[in-house]
């Protein structure tokens, strides 16, 4: 069931704790006094921590999901940062994640929200500079390295999960941060929806786009925007 927002500060139903962003979202929406239940594969872990359920079982799984929510109580924003890995950080390094599978994850998310009688205010699902529409706007190099290295999986996923997200009918944020650089908490620049603002090589802290995704979560303000940010 979906509702619209109100003043209570929503639980946080995060997929991909265990991952860069993930990590950083889950200790700053503690922080700043969400309760939050994180979903994670059987194979990972994360310390015990007040106010943090876990929550075993696959991303991909829509009755995964559903037990997760299930574990909420009150209003839930749903975070996902789920990423695409590869063996190194170089783009041409083998991919360790299935093709489309945060598609897949994105597809069983609003099958869980659609059946669930919780009060999902919205999905904030973390995309990239590239996908969608932004695309074009990419200089020349990166256009190039997302089209001919192992990044074009990454690519390809996230185009999935901009269509799916955006067909669904759910309310949504997704974020199109440019290239990930540091940790630190730098402000955050709105270069379009699309990107159009953008100059060569934008980057933005891990940080930014964490704290951008949690002040998504309880403002209207960026509801069903894609804006590409950087620092
Ligand atoms: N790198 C960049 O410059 C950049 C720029 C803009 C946007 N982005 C986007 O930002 C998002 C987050 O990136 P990040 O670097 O913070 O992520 P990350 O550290 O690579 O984290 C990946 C997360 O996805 C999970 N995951 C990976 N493969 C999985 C699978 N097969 N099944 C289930 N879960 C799986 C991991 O879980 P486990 O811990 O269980 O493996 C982990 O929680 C990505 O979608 C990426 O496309 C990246």
């Amino acid at each position: 069931m979906l509702t619209s927002t109100s003043t209570a500060l929503p639980d946080i139903l995060l997929i991909g704790a265990t991952g860069r962003t993930g990590r950083i979202v889950l200790s700053s929406a503690l922080s700043r006094g969400h309760k939050v239940t994180a979903l994670i594969r059987p194979s990972s872990s994360l310390a015990p921590q007040a106010n943090l359920t876990i929550s075993q079982g696959s991303p991909l799984d829509a009755s995964a999901i559903s037990t997760a929510l299930s574990l909420t109580t009150g209003r839930v924003v749903i975070i996902s940062t789920l990423g695409q890995t590869r063996t190194s950080g170089n783009p041409f390094a083998a991919t360790t994640s299935p093709p489309l599978f945060m598609a897949q994850s994105s597809a069983a998310v609003v099958q869980a929200v659609k059946a669930s009688d919780r009060r999902v205010a919205k999905v904030i699902a973390m995309s990239m500079f590239g996908a969608g529409s932004s695309f074009p706007n990419l200089n020349f190099l990166m256009r190039a390295t997302m089209l001919y290295s192992k990044m074009k999986q990454t690519l390809e996923d996230q185009n999935e999960v901009d269509r799916i997200v955006k067909e669904s009918g759910l309310r949504y944020v997704m974020p199109r941060p440019a290239m990930l650089k540091g940790d630190n908490a730098l402000p955050v620049k709105l270069l379009g929806e699309e990107g159009e603002k953008a100059g060569f090589m934008p980057s933005v802290s891990t940080t930014s786009v964490a704290e951008y995704m949690l002040d998504a979560a309880v403002s209207e303000e960026w509801d069903n925007r894609t804006f590409v940010i950087s620092n």
